[in-house]
Formats: C-alpha cells, sequence, structure tokens
C-alpha cells in the first residue's frame, strides 16, 4: 500500500495511472469492520482502491468531541494492508485538504435541517465541504458510504448529482456487532458497562420495525424515545421517509426508516433501521 501525504503527491501518482476505475473510501480512521467492508465490496467492484484517513475539523459542532475523537493510526494501517487497500491519502495537516476550496452551491432541501442537522449545527455542511474536496483531489469512479450515517449518505448523493459530479454513490448495509450494536469508531469510548446499554439502540429499533403497523407513528416515535430513557439519554427517535427524510404521511407507501440517536454516557450513539 503507498502512502501519500500530500494532495499533490496523490494527484501525481494518479495522474500515471489514467482509465483505472477508482474506488474510494473516505474515513476518519479509528476503522472497525464496518469500514472494511466498504473497502472490501470496493476492492471487489474497482481496479484500484483508495481510502483516506482525516479527521475533518470543520464538521465537529462539538469541540470535545473533536479533540476526543480516537486515532489509532498504526492499527488503521495494519488493517488497510491486511484487505489489500492500495493507496491511504493521509494527509499531514488541514491544510493539504482545504487548499483549493471554492465555495459550494447546493440546494439540500430540507436534508440539512432534520435530525443531525437540528443537533449537530454546521455538521452536514462541514461533511459536504470535506467530501468535496476528496472527490477533487481523488477522484474516484465510485464512493462508497455506510448506512449508519444514513443522512450523510443522502447529503453526499444529493450533492454529487447537484454538481453533476460524474461519481457513483454507494451507500452500503450497517455492520454489526453479535449483538446487534452497530459498529462504529466512537464504541472503543465506551465502558464495558455502557457497552452493555448501547444494545438498547438497536433493541428500540427492532421494537419499532415490530409494531410498525399497529400504532400512528408519532405514538410510536413517543413511546420508543420513552423506552430509551430509562437507559440513556435520547436525543431523538424519529420516524422518517427514506428517499428524503419527510414525515410519513397515510398516503405513503415507500420505504420508512427509523432513527436514533442517544447519549449512553459521554458517548453520542447514532443508529438506523429500515422499517417498513
Ligand atoms: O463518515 C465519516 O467518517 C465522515 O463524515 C467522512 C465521510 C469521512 C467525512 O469526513
Amino acid at each position: 500500500m503507498e502512502i501519500f501525504k500530500t494532495q499533490k503527491e496523490l494527484k501525481k501518482h494518479l495522474s500515471s495511472l489514467p482509465d483505472k476505475t477508482i474506488g474510494f473510501v473516505p474515513t476518519m480512521g479509528a476503522l472497525h469492520r464496518g469500514h472494511l467492508s466498504l473497502l472490501i465490496r470496493a476492492k471487489v467492484e474497482c481496479e484500484l482502491v483508495i481510502c483516506s484517513i482525516f479527521v475533518n475539523p470543520t464538521q465537529f459542532n462539538d469541540k470535545k468531541d473533536f479533540e476526543n475523537y480516537p486515532i489509532l493510526i498504526d492499527e488503521d494501517i495494519k488493517q488497510l494492508k491486511s484487505i489489500g487497500c492500495d493507496i491511504l491519502y493521509l494527509p499531514e495537516n488541514v491544510e493539504d485538504v482545504y487548499l483549493n476550496e471554492r465555495d459550494l452551491n447546493v440546494d439540500l432541501g430540507i436534508l440539512d435541517k432534520v435530525m443531525e442537522g437540528i443537533n449537530r449545527p454546521g455538521h452536514f455542511n462541514g461533511v459536504m465541504r470535506v467530501v468535496k474536496l476528496l472527490f477533487d483531489i481523488v477522484s474516484p469512479t465510485k464512493a462508497y458510504f455506510g448506512l449508519k450515517d444514513y443522512q450523510q449518505y443522502l447529503i453526499i448523493k444529493t450533492m454529487t448529482q447537484q454538481l453533476n459530479l460524474t461519481i457513483e454513490v454507494i451507500g452500503c448495509d450497517i455492520i454489526r456487532e453479535a449483538d446487534g450494536l452497530a459498529m462504529s469508531s466512537r464504541n472503543l469510548l465506551l465502558t464495558f458497562q455502557q457497552r452493555q446499554v448501547a444494545t438498547t439502540l438497536i433493541k428500540t429499533l427492532q421494537y419499532c420495525k415490530d409494531h410498525i403497523n399497529e400504532a400512528p407513528i408519532e405514538a410510536l416515535e413517543r413511546r420508543c424515545l420513552a423506552m430509551m430513557t430509562q437507559y440513556g439519554e435520547p436525543e431523538y427517535f424519529v420516524i422518517r421517509r427514506a428517499d428524503n427524510l419527510e414525515k410519513v404521511t397515510p398516503d405513503y407507501t415507500g420505504e420508512v426508516r427509523a432513527f436514533v440517536v442517544c447519549k449512553i454516557g459521554k458517548v453520542r450513539l447514532i443508529d438506523n433501521l429500515q422499517v417498513r
């Protein structure tokens, strides 16, 4: 695996490999099986696989969250080599990524104004900025994102369409631990006891799925939220249309997902599930 610390060197290297299909997996490191599953899919579908590891400061609205974000570069590099990743972009500083930034003109409608958009002001703007810059540097054919961050996936897909980028944005299934907890770099921050409690998220999502046709949507949202408060500090539990995150109206027959965010101790966990 080749490691590039500047975009200049990476771009020079890529220009010597024209015509290769590139599969790209942007990450913030602390890699787990969820990330590896994206990389393995990229490996199957593309000729060249590029991963980036960059803890992007502009997407953290909470300074402490940024400072506490786990950094495990040596371990990450070992894992990337073990699955045959071809290239790692590991920028040496923030400036290298933001070097050629231009204004972004994207209309996200309600996508950045609900759920995480309310609870983490500025977060999606930071995600869009960095993903667009990384797309410009890597010029991927396909880019892979985990559906655990479903709202992020929809926003990146919308941005790519509106900017007419010829990149296929692929959403990949959530990878879970044996007890159902969604894989996340933040799970590393949980104590043993908190780790047990954290399964409440998937249990409540599953409960929601089991009862989706029995109760009015808003009553079910309230019931699920109340269930979560016994174990942690839930920020929200909402049931939305999967295509655009609008509320589910009685005449809507398409795919529906439930979304939950809950703090267990100091760790903010996020999960979602298709419930209809
Ligand atoms: O999902 C993430 O890890 C980040 O939001 C991303 C897409 C790498 C942008 O920093």
